[in-house]
């Protein structure tokens, strides 16, 4: 039925290995996933999400001063709680027809006692297609867990910061004789980049229009039950960018499935949004950086 969606994940893991390209491939293919969206809703009445991430902890074991998430900018940093985790996730796959991707991160997941639930909870839907754990390679998971991760739909990506990852070959080999799916993205893969701090940029909304069309953000944040269009978004909120209810969806109050779904295709589609005033993605100013530096205390 979704085979255009097919197309879209093909193409989409083959960028995955074009480094520092990327961004320019993904700012350029963004409207194609948009139209593709935008046509599932309308013709067929099916809600499609590429990329949902959901991150369990704030808890790292690194501390990775330009962390995408800024991690390190928590200064007590939680663990979400496991049921109400699984309750936000219940309703979320209730309300979408298909994710192609659902990510569990953190900060380091491994650090999140009860992943094992997380991870049931997210294969137990078929409407998610496959899922991701996301780690820094420092923690080897115990036995236990492993058993919950070896699912054909399930692949652990560890992030290889070199000699910080200092447990990613045992990870991997422990994975390899565990038949679980495991993939090592070096900085050839993963470039990063600085999208500044969180200081209000003052641009106008045509400004923002354009930015957010360069960023090409297909990975949507569900941060702790509000599903917001990214993790720049989510996490910046968190430490003081205005949070205004109109740039994300709420699934922490109670309203109607159908309602719900609006919420969702409506984030999927935005083409303003007020985080990008706090947020260098999508401009020259987005340059790429060294992987991982530590902070330095
Ligand atoms: C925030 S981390 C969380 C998972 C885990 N702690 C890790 O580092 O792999 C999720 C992903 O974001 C990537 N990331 C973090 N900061 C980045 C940055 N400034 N630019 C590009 N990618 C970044 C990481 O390499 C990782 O693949
Ligand atoms: S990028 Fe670094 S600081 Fe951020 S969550 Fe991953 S390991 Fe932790
Ligand atoms: S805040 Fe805007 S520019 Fe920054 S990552 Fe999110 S969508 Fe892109």
């Amino acid at each position: 039925m979704f085979s255009i969606t097919n197309v879209v994940y093909f193409f989409a893991e083959r960028f995955k290995h074009a480094g520092g390209g990327r961004k320019k491939i993904k700012a350029a293919l963004f409207p194609c996933y948009r139209m593709v969206c935008k046509s599932l809703w309308h013709f067929k009445g099916k809600l499609y999400l590429y990329h949902v991430e959901l991150p369990v902890t704030q808890r790292c074991s690194l501390r990775c001063e330009k962390c995408s998430f800024m991690m390190p900018k928590f200064e007590h940093p939680v663990d979400y709680d496991v049921a109400a985790l699984l309750g936000y996730m219940d309703k979320l796959f209730d309300c979408i027809d298909v994710i192609q991707i659902f990510r569990l991160l953190g900060g380091e997941p491994f650090l999140y006692k009860d992943l094992d639930k997380i991870i049931d909870k997210a294969l137990s839907s078929p409407k998610v297609k496959t899922v991701d754990i996301v780690t820094n390679g420092t923690i080897l998971p115990g036995a236990d867990l492993m058993e919950h991760m070896r699912d054909p739909r399930l692949t652990l990506q560890i992030s290889d910061y070199g000699e910080l990852s200092r447990k990613k070959d045992e990870i991997k080999a422990a994975c390899d004789a565990a038949g679980i799916r495991c993939v090592l993205r070096d900085e050839k893969e993963k470039t990063w980049f600085d999208a500044g701090g969180l200081e209000f940029r003052g641009r106008s909304g045509k400004e923002l229009k354009k930015q957010m069309k360069h960023c090409g953000n297909i990975c949507r944040s569900f941060l702790n039950g509000r599903l917001y269009y990214c993790p720049r978004a989510s996490f910046g909120t968190k430490l003081g960018i205005p949070d205004p209810k109109s740039d994300y969806v709420d699934f922490t109050i109670n309203q109607p499935r159908e309602q719900l779904r609006r919420q969702i295709y409506a984030l999927n589609q935005r083409e303003v949004l007020s985080a990008c005033n706090y947020c260098n993605e999508g401009t020259e100013d987005f340059v790429p950086i060294p992987v991982a530096e530590q902070v330095k205390s």
